[in-house]
């Protein structure tokens, strides 16, 4: 052959559109994905073909199975739908699938993370190993109130400051520290493990904590010999909110191995279960399964339910076995969020709150810096009249004297645990000023002046606030003095509160 010819022929082999691999339009069977980025953490997709119908699923580690819709298949690439979440503007994602060489090369979004990974063709029998086991939830029958959680739970719990960062010598350190500052003494005595503690599942399917965590139950009994308890963390959903082992399909397994370390409060975090479990009557069973395997372990437990306050969950809490159940989405370090929290949402169905069940604007934030004195005062002020539970969340080890004198103000916390244990709520607001009330065991009643504004306020009690023609007396729980005189106003400042028992 000529040179020229020869050059002619490559060239149109490589403009060529014939197949460069056999079977390039052909998406049905088993793929497979080892490198899948962790979230979602696809492991397999499978496509099958019934009466001309294209079908399939692309499973993942957080979702397990997720129904793939509309697949169309154009030469050498198919799309689909795939629902979505946490994303009203995008209830459902467009994916795609291309073929290439060594198999398929996968993209799509679930919820704000966009994926792409390549799979290649694999077996029955390697799909066999890497299909989700689909459980089903019990039937929910109301749980006898078991008596417990009369005031709001207090404790420590280590998400706010160390998040994953946390381990069996942190925690010690403070269990330590709760005796050490007088904080346990205050009422403070859960220890709370949030997410991050948990390890891989043994061949008999029981969980494991992580390295950093060599013996829990040594642990709780470090704990428990401080006159404290011990509180664990785990999802419904095959993976935590942080990516870890999740209790999806061992539920009963995993409170018995809870009961047998000796844990004695369970944080149950929606996190990958709301894929699953996305109608108030999943929802609620889901935590109704928790609830009820707690039970049956024989061990007194309370049980924080973290849904973020999705279905109205006050009015089944108890039910499932809550003591405790979040009613907003997380806090953060930061005035604004804190506020939106406290003053907007959490205060929504106050009637769900009392002794045995209480509603949870999530932990406190006192002692982490992200606010100011007049902010982190307003922060217990207000989670005290709400009959929060009192969940410290910094490094106790660092209690500066003003954090530790806003969270052992006995005073105020009798507010929060005032026995008739009733949320409080705000009476009036005007602008950027509200009074709240919340009605005391004894007759009396707590009185709090918030003002929301950036500049200082003047602020007054009146009688009719407490539903009196005259206000007899009254004492200033954040000074520890008592107020005699008609004269109830104070000049607020920006950000800041005033806290009253006034009878
Ligand atoms: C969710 C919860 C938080 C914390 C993290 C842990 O975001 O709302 O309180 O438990 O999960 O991953």
């Amino acid at each position: 052959m000529r040179p020229l010819t020869m050059a002619l022929c490559a060239s149109l082999f490589a403009f060529s559109t014939a197949p460069a691999y056999a079977d390039e339009a052909d998406f049905e069977g088993i793929w497979l994905f080892d490198d899948a980025p962790s979230y979602p953490g696809v492991t397999m997709m499978e496509v099958t073909e019934k009466k001309g119908e294209m079908e399939g699923t692309v499973t993942s580690e957080w979702y397990g199975p997720m129904e793939m819709q509309d697949i169309a298949v154009e030469g050498d690439r198919m799309s689909f739908t795939m629902r979505n979440l946490n994303d009203k503007e995008h209830p459902t994602r467009i994916w795609h699938a291309e073929r290439t060489p060594q198999g398929v090369h996968l993209t799509g979004t679930v919820w704000h993370t966009e994926h792409e990974e390549d799979g290649y063709r694999g077996t029955k029998a390697q799909a066999e190993k890497r299909r989700f086991k689909l459980t089903t939830l019990p039937q929910a029958k109301p749980l006898p109130f078991d008596g417990r959680s009369m005031t709001p739970p207090m404790g420590w719990s280590s998400w706010n400051k160390f998040a994953e960062d946390i381990d069996d010598a942190t925690v010690r350190a403070m269990a330590d520290a709760l005796v050490e500052t007088g904080l346990r003494d205050a009422g403070y005595i859960y220890v709370n493990i949030d997410d991050g503690w948990q390890g891989e599942r043994a061949a008999d399917g029981s969980i494991q904590p992580n390295d950093k965590f060599p013996d829990m139950k040594a642990l709780a009994d470090y704990v428990h010999a401080r006159g404290l308890k011990l509180g664990l963390y785990s999802s419904q959903g095959p993976k935590t909110c942080a990516g870890y082992e999740g209790s999806y399909g061992h539920v009963e397994q995993d409170a018995e191995t809870f009961a047998e370390w000796g844990i004695d409060y369970l944080k149950y975090d929606l996190c990958s279960g709301e894929w699953f479990y996305d109608t108030r009557d999943t929802v609620l069973r889901s935590y109704y399964e928790m609830g009820k395997a707690i039970r049956e372990t024989g061990r007194p437990m309370l049980y924080s339910i973290c849904e973020y306050g999705r279905f109205d969950v006050g009015n089944w809490g108890r039910q499932v076995g809550g003591h405790l159940w979040r009613t907003t989405g997380d806090i953060v370090d930061e005035w604004p969020v804190m506020e939106d929290i406290g003053f907007n949402r959490n205060p929504k169905k106050p009637e769900y709150s009392g002794p045995g069940g209480w509603n949870d604007p999530d932990m406190l934030e006192i002692g982490n810096g992200g606010m100011s004195h007049e902010e982190y005062q307003t922060h217990m002020t207000l989670w005290a009249m709400s009959a929060a539970p009192l969940i410290l969340g910094h490094d106790l080890r660092e209690t500066s004297d003003d954090a530790l004198a806003l969270l052992t103000n006995r005073e105020v916390i009798a507010i929060d645990q005032d026995a008739r244990g009733e949320q409080g709520v705000p009476l009036r607001k005007d602008s950027q000023q509200e009074v709240w009330t919340k009605p005391l065991s004894d007759g009396s009643t707590a009185v709090a002046l918030f003002n929301r504004g950036t500049a200082a306020a003047r602020m007054a009690v009146r009688p009719e606030d407490i539903e009196a023609e005259t206000i007899q007396g009254a004492r200033n729980l954040w000074t520890h003095s008592d107020l005699t005189g008609k004269d109830l106003s104070f000049t607020v400042p920006a950000h800041g509160s005033v806290m009253l028992r006034v009878w």
